[in-house]
């Protein structure tokens, strides 16, 4: 596995509509791999295949409970609202407010090409929603109440 460079809002990768996955390959696998190692590595808790520059509908989230990756993401459900702080490792260092689902149902394709589904509500919501949208080429800078404000990493505190 290995590192792969994320691609920063501007870069046209990140205004396409990504193509659904059909079959799994060992280029697929690879990419996924690749994407976990990325996201961990710039401690984010989620990314989509564009942010790398592939315009496949693949998503990888770990909120803190392990990994999640969802091969062509659907969300099916949603309930509620919550608003607050969201960011992406493809516009380092700020965030913004945006309100999102509290509560998301989403189907996917396991790495196996099996179908599953998942509930989330406030991160992983959230999460799912940042990254899905990602696959139809929209950025949270987007859906963002007011202006962006910078976050200061937690090593530059204090
Ligand atoms: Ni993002």
């Amino acid at each position: 596995m290995a590192l792969r460079k994320i691609r920063e809002a501007g870069d046209p990768v990140l205004e396409k509509k990504c193509r659904p996955v059909e079959e799994m390959t060992p280029r697929i696998r690879e990419l996924i791999g690749d994407m976990l190692d990325t996201m961990y590595e710039a401690m984010g808790v989620g990314l989509a295949a564009p942010q790398v520059g592939i315009l496949k509908r693949i998503v990888v989230i770990d909120i803190g409970e392990g990994p999640l990756v969802m091969i062509n993401p659907q969300i099916v459900k949603t309930e509620g609202e919550q608003t607050g702080d969201e960011g992406c490792l493809s516009i380092p260092g700020m965030a913004g407010q945006v309100t999102r689902p509290n509560y998301v149902k989403a189907v996917y394709l396991t790495e196996e090409m099996e179908e599953a589904e998942i509930e989330g509500t406030e991160l992983l919501a959230r999460a799912i929603c940042h990254e899905c949208d990602h696959l139809d080429g929209i950025m949270y800078t987007q859906h963002v109440e007011g202006e962006l404000h910078r976050v200061e990493y937690e090593e530059e505190e204090e």
